[in-house]
């Protein structure tokens, strides 16, 4: 695939988790593309393989590394390994993301409950943490920063959303994670979550169809641009976040949705 003739993470070290699908794999390539190596993490190693197999097509290094981000002991044994092979991660990208079964919150399971909230909103705070406590003592390679840490909310976190009731609860949750650590992590690292709205990938079988019958279902207003979003509609905006570009911005979470969600 051709190459941008902007590199602007050029000599980066990106870990992106859920890197084997959708957009956390749109994203890895946007990045390989733009000059950096990727540590592509998820639960899926055939689909994380695949991505690692795109990236070093790209003339870029791939590290895959399995881990459930939901599970501490998981998520700190990656940190290690990552650290340990690579020496230092300039950009997290908080990805990994699971919809949860579609039911209204008074007939939602405790355990459909714990397996989103774990997943979704414990998974980028305990990547967060545990990548943060290395970056933190890292030096300042490019710029005035230490680190950047991406996370992928989502429009369902800025509006309730019926039926994925879960699933908005854990994304509102990933916005306030992502200002808490904007705060706490200032001026060394910078964290910004991106909110996607309604993208053909994984998490809808990869299924127009099935896009178009949950908008129905969530009472979702129409997409203004008039067509559903692609994984890589979600890639140039998470590259801008992670390049110096976007240096003098943290604690924000930014719409990406062909125009549903205004707030
Ligand atoms: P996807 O299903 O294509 O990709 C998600 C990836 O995360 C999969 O490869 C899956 O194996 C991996 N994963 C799931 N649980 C994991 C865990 N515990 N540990 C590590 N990896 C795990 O779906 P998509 O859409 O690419 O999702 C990526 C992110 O984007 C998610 O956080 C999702 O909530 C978010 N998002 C997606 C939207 C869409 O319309 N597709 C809209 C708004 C947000």
């Amino acid at each position: 695939m051709e190459e941008f003739s902007e590199q602007r993470l050029a000599g980066r070290i990106a870990l992106v988790t859920g890197g084997g699908s959708g957009i956390g794999r749109a994203i890895s390539l946007r990045y390989a593309r733009e000059g950096a190596d990727i540590i592509v993490n998820d639960i899926n190693l055939e689909g994380a393989n695949e991505t690692a197999k795109g990236i070093e097509e790209l003339g870029r290094k791939a590290m895959v590394i399995r881990a459930d981000v939901g599970v501490s002991a998981e998520v700190e044994t990656m940190l290690e390994k990552a650290y340990s092979e690579w020496g230092r991660i300039d950009i997290v990208v908080n990805n990994a993301g699971i919809s949860g079964l579609p039911y209204v919150l008074i007939e939602q399971t405790e355990e459909e409950w714990d397996r989103v909230i774990n997943t979704n909103l414990k998974g980028v705070w305990l990547c967060s943490k545990f990548a943060a406590i290395r970056m933190l003592k890292q030096e300042r390679k490019f710029g005035p920063l230490r680190g950047k840490i991406i996370n992928i909310a989502s429009i369902a976190g800025k509006t309730a959303i019926p039926h994925i009731g879960v699933y908005s609860a854990s994304k509102f949750g990933v916005i306030a994670v992502t200002q808490v650590f904007a705060k706490e992590l200032a001026p060394d690292i910078t964290v910004n979550a991106l909110c996607p709205g309604f993208h053909v990938t994984g998490i809808y079988f990869n299924s127009e169809e099935v896009v178009r019958g949950s908008m129905k279902t969530f009472k979702s207003p129409e997409i203004l641009l008039e067509r559903l979003g692609r994984a890589e509609d979600v890639a140039p905006l998470a590259a801008f976040l992670a390049s110096e570009d976007s240096d003098y911005m943290t604690g924000q979470a930014i719409n990406i949705d062909g125009g549903v969600e205004f707030h």
